[in-house]
């Protein structure tokens, strides 16, 4: 039998060595909402360097400290100082979650189970991201520490009750941050119920600049998409239900391709650049697990993020129309100064029978889960 004292000694050593290499998370008042809401903000910090900040409204992402390739640390996310910011007319979803359907629903209609379905047409002349004043995006989550063997971090809950934003039926929707202990990575899992049949396409909104947010342009970061494919859109952005090639088009970042390389020629399309749904090739990856979906490098500070996720699709935005609006620290984002890789299902697909399914029953649980990894090197 071991002796008291060794038992004893080799568990002080296993609480110090989890100490040290242990993330930890603390909440703070943000500020308030325009209608007198308290906004929280939880800050995760890890033993590699990185800084997470999150806020309760729209569960949202809104600092990403990361260190270069020489571990000089810098926040890579767009987002504002306060929650005046965040329900601006200059807030274009930075960093929040968007649902209950991010994306694009052709006129904001649908129908499911014979019966017709209406939403706010707020992007002309279509639905975008779930919504206008209670998308997920715009209400208040409740927030609860979580600590995981990965790392700690933050579970936002919110119920949207039947009818909200137009969509069927009460949803519980959950969405958990977490940062890993030893790897500047966070981890986003969704999860969403149902009492009635109902679409749901959820994904995070980050817009993201490897120089550190604010800095000028994102067209000398260099992108790899693990996409052969794409859905085409008309020119109001609505997938036309093929999915083609990227061979041959300036939509192909098969090999690591400098985003600036190829985006003059779509200067004059509807999405002023890049803006479009790629079909991931997930290839020998079950469904349900994490397979590669993009990699994204900046030359000059050498910080690399990799997208990773269960979902079949990757919405690639390059940060078109960002128009010289104020954010954190005063800083101005210029047109494609920033760009989104946002992991989700393809745009329309309610209206689309041929695309993955949107719809979530009774009994069903909804699940995703998006991993950003950053290294530098
Ligand atoms: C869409 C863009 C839209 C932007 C709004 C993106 O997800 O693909 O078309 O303008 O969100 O911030």
């Amino acid at each position: 039998m071991r002796n008291r004292h060794s038992v004893l000694f080799s568990s002080v050593i296993a609480a110090t060595l989890l100490a040290s290499t242990q993330a930890y998370g603390e909440s703070e008042h943000f500020g308030k909402t325009a209608d007198g809401q308290d906004v929280e903000v939880y800050t995760l910090k890890n033993e590699s360097g990185a800084i997470v900040k999150l806020i309760t409204l729209g569960a949202t992402l809104t600092e990403m400290h990361v260190p270069d390739k020489d571990g000089k640390s810098a926040d890579v996310v767009l987002g504002f100082d306060d929650v005046a910011g965040y329900q601006s007319e200059d807030n274009q979803y930075f960093g929040v979650t968007v649902g209950r359907v991010a994306n694009r629903i052709a006129k904001g209609k649908f129908s499911l189970n014979g019966k017709d379905y209406t939403l706010a047409v707020n992007n002309e002349p279509n639905h975008l991201h779930g919504g206008v004043k209670r998308s997920l995006d715009k209400v208040i989550w409740k927030a609860k520490e979580v600590k995981t063997k990965l790392g700690v971090g933050v579970r936002f809950t919110y119920t949207s009750p039947d009818g909200e934003e137009g969509y069927p039926g009460k949803l519980n929707v959950s969405v958990t941050y977490i940062l890993s202990n030893n790897r500047n990575s966070v981890r986003i899992s969704y999860t969403a119920k149902t009492d009635q049949p109902t679409p749901v396409n959820l994904t995070n909104h980050s817009y993201f600049n490897l120089a550190g947010a604010g800095s000028k342009t994102v067209l000398g970061h260099t992108l790899t998409i693990a996409a052969d494919k794409y859905t085409p859109t008309d020119d109001t952005l609505i997938p036309t239900g093929k999915i083609e090639s990227v061979e041959g088009t300036d939509l192909d970042f098969r090999e690591p391709t400098r985003i600036g390389k190829r985006i003059k020629s779509l200067d004059d399309t509807a999405a002023i650049g890049y803006d479009h749904n790629y079909v991931l090739t997930r290839q020998d990856v079950k469904a349900g697990e994490l397979a590669v979906a993009a990699r994204l490098r900046d030359p000059k500070s050498g910080r690399i993020l990799v997208v990773r996720t269960t979902e079949p699709g990757i919405q690639f935005y390059s940060g078109n129309f960002l128009k010289d609006q104020k954010g954190k620290g005063g800083k101005a984002y210029a047109h494609r100064s920033a760009l989104c890789l946002e992991t989700q299902h393809y745009p329309d697909s309610i209206n689309h029978p041929n695309f993955p399914s949107v719809v979530l029953k009774p009994g069903e649980t909804y699940k995703h889960v998006c991993v950003y990894s950053f290294t530098a090197k």
